[in-house]
């Protein structure tokens, strides 16, 4: 007999709590009680995206409100600048082309990260690319980029925008969206958020709205000034997923108990035992510069990182991603990220310990728990 936990960067632990909320009978969408719970939630969001400005709602997984990024504020032919070191910022590149934008792409190797310097000499080639695409954490790697540095090169360009896919990391790492002059924010609920997936959030700075009432492209269900409008009267243009709003309410309030700050110091914490863990087991981080939201590990040259990944699943319980494109059986993933604590690490490296030795592979038993705790005595 074994239970079920889930490390992985989406979906995450949903706390029961938030579970026997969901599962009330449904209200009606308009109405005053349904109205309150979303003011709520607009209000909490702002919050959790470290901005004034109105975070919208969308119904769909965080892919969408990287579609509607693109729709509202490409039109066809501009060009755009998308760092791809990993899976994430692929999919800008090819949701990019899709819309006919002019797609620069700045490549970097998977597990690096781009540097504010390196976009500001990719914006000096060329000068007229109108939003610069970039990801918080590359989920695919495991990796944290430097958007508060890029931010700064960008920020003083009056018609370059920039776009960040916080969806993996915003509510699990530090992020300002005003502060680091972030035009357009992008997150969704099955990560940080502890909710199911289904919902996807996304902010615009004033001069990302002023640039898109000038984009041409066409786009109706992801036109955000219709969500703009809805929000002024504490309404959505359609209906809303319903369920998911009222779980969402109930983890905003959780985040606010906890206060953002101990939330991002929670997942520092999570993140530097797992990765103290893995190196006292004498496997190598993939991420140069590591993110708080997942660990990516380079399994042993020896073990096959899909076959450790299903044996774990199998014979315990513990799902971990697995490497993603070229890193397919190369890496694992260990997300600590949501309704994680501590224990739960210290229960994913000992079953990582365990699933090792079944394997073959030699370490010494509780040398990788032993770092953990470590950590989470210093
Ligand atoms: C960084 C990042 N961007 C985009 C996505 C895609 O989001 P979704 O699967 O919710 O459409 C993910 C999902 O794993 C992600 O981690």
């Amino acid at each position: 007999m074994w239970k079920s936990r889930l490390f992985t960067p989406g979906p995450t632990p949903v706390p029961d709590e938030i579970l026997l909320e969901m599962a009330k009978p449904l209200i009606h969408h308009r109405t005053p009680q349904f109205r309150k719970i979303l003011a709520e939630c607009f209000n909490g969001l702002k919050e959790l995206f470290q901005t004034k400005e109105d975070v919208m709602i969308l119904t769909s997984s965080g892919t969408g409100a990287m579609e509607a990024a693109i729709s509202n504020l490409l039109s066809p032919g501009e060009k755009c600048l998308v760092v791809e070191g990993g899976k994430f910022g692929e999919r800008f590149r090819e949701i990019a082309v899709a819309y006919g934008a002019g797609v620069t792409t700045l490549p970097v190797e998977w597990g690096k990260s781009a540097t504010p310097s390196e976009i500001e000499a990719a914006l000096k080639k060329e000068p007229d690319i109108k939003v610069v695409f970039t990801t918080l954490c590359e989920t695919s790697t495991g990796t944290h980029t430097d958007v508060k540095g890029i931010g700064e090169i960008i920020r003083h360009r009056p018609d370059t925008l920039l776009a960040v896919d916080g969806i993996s990391s915003l509510g699990a790492v530090e992020c300002r969206t005003d502060e680091w002059g972030v035009d357009v924010m992008i997150s969704a609920s099955q990560k940080a958020f502890m909710l199911p997936p289904g919902l996807a959030f996304i902010s615009l700075s004033p001069k990302a709205w002023e640039k898109s009432a000038k984009t041409k492209t066409p786009r109706y269900y992801f036109d955000l000034s219709a969500y703009r409008k809805a929000a002024a009267k504490e309404d959505t243009p359609y209906t809303p997923a319903l369920t998911l709003i009222i779980g969402l309410a109930g983890v905003l309030k959780m985040l606010k108990t906890e206060g953002i700050e101990n939330v991002w110091k929670r997942h520092y914490l999570l993140a530097e035992a797992t990765r103290q863990a893995v190196k006292a087991l004498g496997l190598q981080l993939l991420a140069e510069h590591p993110s708080n939201a997942v660990t990516a590990v380079r399994a042993p040259e020896e073990i096959d990182a899909e076959a450790l990944t299903k044996a774990l699943r199998d014979s315990s319980g513990i799902t971990f991603a697995g490497g993603q494109g070229k890193l397919k059986g190369k890496i694992f993933r260990i997300a600590h990220l949501g309704w994680v604590d501590q224990y739960e690490i210290l229960q994913a490296i000992a079953a990582l310990e365990l699933q090792l030795l079944k394997m073959g592979y030699a370490l010494q038993p509780g040398a990788g728990v032993g770092a953990a705790e470590k950590v989470f005595l210093e």
